[in-house]
């Protein structure tokens, strides 16, 4: 569980490097805290991740979905269970990586295009990119202006829409604007190109997708019945270890 905070002597999921720039925990305090004055012990915090994820994405102009809820919450947080792919990761090993877990290549091309509709990359992550030929000129030549200020600042991963979930992205790469490598590689790569193109074409067709994925990935593995347990507070264990 990445909600557990770190102890001395006993780091966390949050103490792993990729899970560094994760932020908004406070978010899931308070919606936790208010669920637990209301109805104590019983939405567990894998759920109200899950839930804050979908009110996220409508919020931000995808499909309001329903999701399954019942997961219980884990009583691991091992930083070396954290096992995340990087920037320039091939699209046949994020074929693989995504398969490993149950998602196939059309889920897999969905939820990283979709993930990243929103939000922001630090410039030190891009620096492949940047100094890439075939990044559109007008693109690459603000990247580097804007990469340029102190302590690794952060640039959109949507140039076109980036505080909207929608299908902005997938222009953006067909045109060779994509600002992270695995989100151009998308484009370009013979067996994911054709999903991006469908979805440039459709917007309907990528909300529609896209929350279907999401909810593939949040019900493939998942703890039930009597594992684990329903947190009280979400960033400690209910034995207080
Ligand atoms: C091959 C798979 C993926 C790779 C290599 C990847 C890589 C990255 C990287 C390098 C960043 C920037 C982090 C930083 O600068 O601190 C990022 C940001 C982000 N990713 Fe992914 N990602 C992948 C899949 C996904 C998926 C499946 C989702 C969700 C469905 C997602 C959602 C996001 C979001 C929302 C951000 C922005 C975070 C923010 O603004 O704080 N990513 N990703």
């Amino acid at each position: 569980s990445l909600l557990i905070d770190p102890k001395p002597g006993r780091p966390s999921e949050k103490n792993a490097g990729p899970n560094a720039s994760v932020d908004g925990y406070e978010i899931i305090d308070e919606i936790k805290k208010q669920l637990e004055a209301h109805c104590p012990r019983t939405v567990s915090c894998a759920d109200v991740i899950t839930l804050a994820t979908r009110d996220a994405v409508t919020l931000a102009g995808g499909l309001r979905y329903a999701v399954p809820t019942g997961r219980r919450d884990s009583l691991r947080s091992n930083p070396a269970d954290v096992n995340l792919p990087g920037p320039t990761i091939p699209v046949t090993d994020a074929i693989h990586a995504f398969e490993a877990v149950g998602l196939n290549l059309f889920d897999m091309v969905t939820l990283v295009i979709g993930g990243h509709t929103v939000g922001e990359i630090h410039c030190s992550l891009i620096q492949d990119r940047i100094a890439d030929p075939a990044m559109e000129r007008s693109l690459n030549a603000k990247l580097r202006k804007q990469c340029k200020a102190p302590n690794d600042p952060s640039v959109f991963l949507d140039q076109r829409t980036p505080f909207k979930v929608d299908n902005g992205l997938c222009l953006e790469v067909l045109r060779q604007r994509g600002v992270l490598r695995i989100d151009q590689s998308l484009g370009l790569d013979g067996r994911t190109r054709g999903i991006i193109m469908s979805y440039a074409k459709d917007n309907a067709l990528f909300r529609r997708k896209f929350a279907q994925a999401l909810v593939k990935m949040g019900t493939r593995r998942f703890l039930s019945g009597r594992a684990g347990e329903i947190r009280k507070n979400c960033r400690v264990f209910n034995n207080g270890h």
